[in-house]
């Protein structure tokens, strides 16, 4: 038996070595930590259970029969994240290069079976040189046997790809249908086809950084969420990020204690908006100033800034921010803020996160650019985002809520819950000053007499009254009351039950 013991440990030596200390060492030369060392930092300390530690490829071709390391290029398992289980997979570039095989496939494939049947979220931290060239079909197979889970899994268990390595060819598509994709600034990087291809293609000259590296899928593609200066403080920032989430789509949120009173003023926000209706304001202000502890979680904050998108807490439970930063474009609606916005509003909506937002907004982007690129559409995904969302819905206008983008902005007509507007809000059309161009042309000439129209329009018109007069807004509030009018309201929506009607699913245009 003693044999026996020390010979399992031996295996095991083995295979916690991956591809050994040389690949190891180049590893760390990189800047780069082992899969395994990854792992230790990602979750509490000795809780990470490893499953199919002696799984090898089956490929002979090549030479490969000679070269068979335990684990086969993947670590998989389970653990827990302050306390709250997490399935992982974390591939191990020391190991060909953390090429995917079949078996390296039915690996992952592994956990993020298990992790559907008892609900936990799924976390694969990525870093490979895509499928495993000796293999050929078998690990494109193994791609496709990935990607089906992933698309099983959306709306079902979260799910979060970390890139902190090369992700290349169709192997970006896995991360793509995660909910949540990180990068590692400088090592890592994500394209359908490289810069060889590219140049061959395109006669493109571009190096592997520009194409895909965490600066341009964070600021330029929006692929990704977020970048994060190295390894530990990407791993770190992943653990924070995970107490946010739900476990599942029937768990409900998770509840943090916070010593953050729901009653709480803050005066200052009764100054946060200029009083020239086109001076700029920064939205993260009032953000901040109202969700507990300052406390909040941004995502994609380098894309489309005109919006602003991320998770935090009101009385403990995470409540998703949407939020019209008036600080870029004026908070315009376009292509990029429309998407980015949508496809979170989902997320809050298929995990049942509440979703708060916060409007300033004065209406679509105008021009060839944006209609040529298709706002139409784009813009349609945020409206039926938030016209589907059956989760508690709590809206305040902050100031500007013009035209189409007032109704879209989680409006009272789109199953708001509750819908508040500061006293200063403008819900309107337009502006005054375009309403009155349009509506007395016939005055063009006469400058006088349309500031005297524009005048009207605005006492008539930019106040919240009138949407207040028909319902449309259950209340005009105080800024400094706000977080207490939230909480309130999110209280009161605790248990709110909306379904819609059963269909096999919605065509959101796509
Ligand atoms: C098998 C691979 C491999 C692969 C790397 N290795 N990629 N083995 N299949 N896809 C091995 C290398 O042979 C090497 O082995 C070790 O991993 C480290 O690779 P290096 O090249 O030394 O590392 P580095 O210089 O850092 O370059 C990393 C790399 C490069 C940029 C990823 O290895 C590379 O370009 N690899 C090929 C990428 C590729 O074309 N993949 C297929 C894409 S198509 P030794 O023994 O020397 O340590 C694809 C389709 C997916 O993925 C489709 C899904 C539907």
């Amino acid at each position: 038996m003693h044999d026996i013991i020390e010979q399992l440990e031996r295996k095991r030596a083995a295979a916690r070595l991956g591809g050994g200390a040389k690949r190891i060492a180049a590893q760390h030369a990189k800047g780069k930590l082992t899969a395994r060392e990854r792992l230790e930092l990602l979750l509490d300390e000795g809780t990470f259970e490893e499953w199919d530690m002696f799984v090898e490829h089956r490929s002979a071709d090549f030479g490969m029969a000679d070269q068979k390391i335990p684990g086969d290029g993947v670590v998989t398992g389970y653990g827990m994240i302050n306390g709250r289980l997490v399935f992982v997979f974390s591939q191990d570039f020391t190991v060909f290069g953390g090429a995917l095989s079949e078996a390296h496939a039915e690996k992952i494939c592994k956990v993020m079976d298990q992790a559907m049947k008892v609900g936990a979220p799924v976390i694969g931290l990525n870093d490979s040189g895509g499928a495993r060239i000796q293999e050929g079909v078998a690990s494109l197979g193994g791609y496709a046997d990935v990607f089906q889970r992933n698309v099983m899994a959306s709306g079902v268990v979260p799910q979060i790809s970390l890139i902190m390595g090369p992700c290349a060819g169709g192997a970006v598509y896995s991360p793509a249908m995660t909910d949540f994709i990180f990068m590692v600034r400088d090592s890592s990087y994500m394209f359908v086809t490289g810069p060889e291809v590219v140049k061959t293609v395109t006669h493109e000259e571009v190096t592997a950084e520009q194409l895909g590296g965490a600066g341009t899928h964070t600021a330029r593609s929006g692929v990704a969420d977020l970048a994060f200066d190295n390894d530990v403080e990407a791993l770190l920032m992943l653990r924070r990020f995970f107490n946010y989430l739900p476990l599942n789509n029937r768990d409900g949120v998770p509840v943090r204690p916070s010593g953050d009173p729901a009653e709480r003023l803050d005066g200052s926000l009764d100054t946060l908006v200029p009083d020239n209706p086109n001076q700029p304001y920064d939205m993260k202000e009032l953000i901040l100033k109202v969700v507990d502890d300052g406390d909040f979680f941004e995502l994609q904050p380098d894309f489309a800034r005109n919006i602003v998108i991320g998770l935090a807490r009101f009385e403990g439970r995470t409540v998703g921010l949407v939020a019209n930063n008036p600080l870029v474009l004026a908070g315009c609606l376009d292509i990029k803020s429309s998407i980015k916005a949508a496809r979170f509003v989902r997320f809050c909506d298929a995990f049942s996160i509440p979703v708060v937002t916060f409007v300033d907004v004065p209406g679509f982007m105008p021009g060839t650019a944006q209609e040529y690129g298709g706002i139409i559409k784009h813009g349609a995904k945020l409206l039926y985002a938030y016209a589907e969302c059956t989760v508690p819905k709590v809206t305040v206008i902050t100031r500007k809520a013009y035209g189409g983008a007032y109704d879209v902005m989680a409006s009272k007509h789109l199953r708001g819950d509750v819908n508040f507007a500061w006293p200063n809000a403008e819900i309107a059309v337009m502006g005054a000053k375009g309403a009155v161009e349009i509506i007395f042309r016939e005055d063009k000439g006469a400058p006088v007499k349309l500031a005297a129209r524009e005048a009207e329009y605005k006492a008539r018109f930019a106040n919240p009254f009138v949407a207040g007069a028909r319902g449309f807004i259950d209340d005009v509030i105080q800024p400094h009351e706000t977080r207490k009018r939230i909480c309130r309201s999110l209280a009161m929506l605790k248990d709110k039950k909306l379904e819609n009607p059963w269909r096999k699913h919605g065509n959101i245009p796509l």
